[in-house]
């Protein structure tokens, strides 16, 4: 099975990009922990990011025929895109939610996700080890 790992805006600038807040690794880090991960559960991974919110829209349908399972950190537009919650509606497998932060513990504006609605579950809080842990859940929610 195929799992897309989509990752939203201002994601690529990870490492560098407020390290207190997100940490000092990057996102080819990241995207290295989940290949190697991948191979150990017997999954195959895509690991994709974008700024624009209409290039994270085109993958959400792209995996409609390509992909069994959708983990996103959809970055700042978790908070604002009715357009990615309506993509995600189009697809059919588990979709997992993750957040680097915790967005619970910092200002209001990001204690409300668009996604949550339809993610089967979310992450937030556990650094990018967030990642390795919601590919583990999708391996057994697709083993299912
Ligand atoms: C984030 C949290 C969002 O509020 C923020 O806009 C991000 C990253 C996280 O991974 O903690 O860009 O999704």
């Amino acid at each position: 099975a195929t799992v897309y790992i989509l990752n939203g805006p201002n994601l690529n600038l990870l490492g560098k990009r407020q390290p207190e807040i997100y940490g000092s690794d990057t996102l080819d880090d990241v995207n290295a922990s989940c290949a190697a991960l991948s191979e150990k559960l017997g999954v195959s991974v895509k690991f994709m990011q974008s700024n624009y919110e209409g290039q994270l829209i085109d993958w959400i349908h792209e995996a409609r025929h390509d992909a069994a399972g959708i983990i996103i950190n959809p970055a700042a537009y978790t908070h604002t895109s009715v357009a990615i919650l309506d993509a995600l509606n189009t697809f059919e497998g588990p979709v997992l939610e993750v957040h680097i932060s915790n967005v619970h513990q910092r200002e209001s504006f990001r204690h409300h996700s668009y996604v949550s609605q339809r993610a089967e579950g979310v992450i937030a809080g556990f650094g990018v080890q967030g990642y390795d842990l919601a590919l583990r859940r999708m391996a057994s929610l697709l083993a299912q």
